[in-house]
């Protein structure tokens, strides 16, 4: 019987998950998104064309069915905006997209009260994408929550009774702007939203399985934003790990198969939070330029450094993750050498773990240097390409994370994708 396998990001998000779900889609029958909303971006480019998927799964493009599973939060209005966008580029989405009736809904005071609790935290801010992520997972974790499935039943009820106890706790916060200043948008995107196949996605995804059908699911963010085991507060309110795939979706951990994990060759984190490896300094910057690095949703620049092997291993680690994905090697093409942490100084003591308390101040980095291969990586095209000093970076890696990197990317695009 076929298993479910999961991709996720090993960092701090971005890591290349969209472009990765895209190369990897024509071996499976169904893409299932298992977590988080509209404040992943998630980037594939091919043919000449560049798309930016928030809610939308990365399998879009092609022939398989997508699936946006229990454990994701939805604005309707962000998704009526994306899904018009896809269809008028030619994709039939109310044909090969369905939607849990159990995913949760990002109402229009949610947003807000995501602004709020910055506001609140003053320097010590999260710097959340904006979008509502952390007050609707508050909600559904407090039971108070607005289900998909909620649309077609006393929902006029349901919506009042959760609008107005949002409005109560803005007014005590002092919050002032109108928190209601996009209601009527969002009822009207909810009757798009009910044009979609609204589903049981458990029933369909274990019936696929059980069918010998095979199912990727998409994670979003990445390991170190994970609410339990991230750089706590500094984290997205799911659980980005591959545990997220069994309780986003409802499938058993028999039913998971291979985990993907993917990482840069280096590192990047957008807003607050501990980064030990980062680079405040013009190597940082030459990486953020070359890179691109700036947020596929809010603009910001993500802040830049070298990879951190501790962390990965961490990460490799919690997920289980047996395949390896290195992306964006390409950005170090130009490097004389390039840095690797492989360790931990904390008080002056050594150490190989990622610590509770990951305070920045507190991390020295330990690192290696290798010596970077001065080439083109972005026209490679098989591993016989390589040259000898990339492929001894990707050993090298393989041997501190203990498990194969399978797949390498060399650039943007759907065929700069090597397989090993
Ligand atoms: P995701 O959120 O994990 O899907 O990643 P994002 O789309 O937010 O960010 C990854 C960025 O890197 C996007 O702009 C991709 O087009 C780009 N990208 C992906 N793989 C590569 C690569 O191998 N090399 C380069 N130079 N860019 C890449
Ligand atoms: P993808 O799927 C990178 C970060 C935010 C912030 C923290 C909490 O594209 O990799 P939230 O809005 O979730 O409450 O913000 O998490 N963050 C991401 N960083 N990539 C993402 O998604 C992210 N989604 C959230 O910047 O630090
Ligand atoms: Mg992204």
């Amino acid at each position: 019987m076929k298993k479910a396998d999961v991709l996720l990001g090993l960092q701090w998000g971005d890591e290349g998950k969209g472009k990765v779900v895209d190369v990897l889609t024509p071996r499976y029958d169904a893409v299932a998104r298992f977590q988080g909303g509209p404040n992943a971006g998630h980037t594939l480019e091919f043919d000449g064309r560049k798309v930016v998927l928030r809610s939308i799964p990365s399998g879009v493009f092609r022939d398989c069915v997508n699936y946006i599973g229990n454990g994701v939060v939805l604005d309707p209005v962000l998704f009526r905006n994306e899904a018009r966008d896809l269809e008028r580029e030619g994709v039939d989405l109310h044909k090969i997209l369905k939607i849990s009736k159990k995913a949760h809904l990002i109402l229009p005071t949610h947003r807000h009260l995501d602004a709020a609790n910055e506001l609140a935290k003053g320097k010590s801010k999260i710097g959340t994408t904006g979008k509502g992520i952390g007050p609707t997972y508050t909600d559904k974790i407090s039971r108070n929550g607005l289900r998909v499935g909620d649309i077609f039943d006393e929902f006029d009820r349901k919506y009042t009774a959760a609008k107005e106890r949002h409005i109560a706790m803005l007014r005590d916060a002092g919050y002032d702007e109108d928190p209601l200043a996009s209601e009527a948008e969002w009822l009207e995107a909810l009757d798009y939203l009910r044009g979609f196949d609204i589903v049981d996605s458990e029933y369909e995804l274990n019936g696929l399985l059980d069918e010998n059908r095979s199912i990727l699911c998409e994670g979003a963010q990445g390991t170190m934003l994970d609410v339990d085991f991230g750089s706590y507060p500094f984290v997205t309110s799911s659980n980005t790990i591959a545990a997220g795939a069994c309780t986003g979706l409802g499938l058993s951990p028999h039913r998971i198969g291979d985990v993907y994990g993917i990482f840069k060759a280096y590192c990047t984190r957008v807003g607050s939070g501990p980064f030990p490896t980062e680079l405040f300094d013009a190597t940082g910057e030459r990486i953020g330029e070359k890179g691109h690095e700036f947020g596929a949703v809010t603009g910001r620049k993500r802040r830049c450094g070298w990879i951190d092997l501790v962390a990965l291993r961490y990460a490799v680690m919690i997920n289980g993750a047996n395949r390896l994905i290195m992306m964006k090697a390409d950005v170090l093409d130009d490097f004389d050498t390039i840095k690797a942490c492989v360790a931990y100084k904390i008080d002056g003591k050594i150490t190989d773990r990622f610590p509770f308390d990951a305070d920045a101040g507190k991390i020295e980095p330990v690192y290696v240097e290798l010596p970077g291969w001065k080439a083109d990586l972005t026209q490679c095209r098989c591993e016989a390409d390589f040259p000898k000093e990339f492929s001894d970076y990707i050993s090298f890696i393989e041997e501190k994370l203990g498990a194969p990197v399978c797949i390498v990317s060399v650039g943007p695009d759907r065929v700069q994708t090597i397989e090993r």
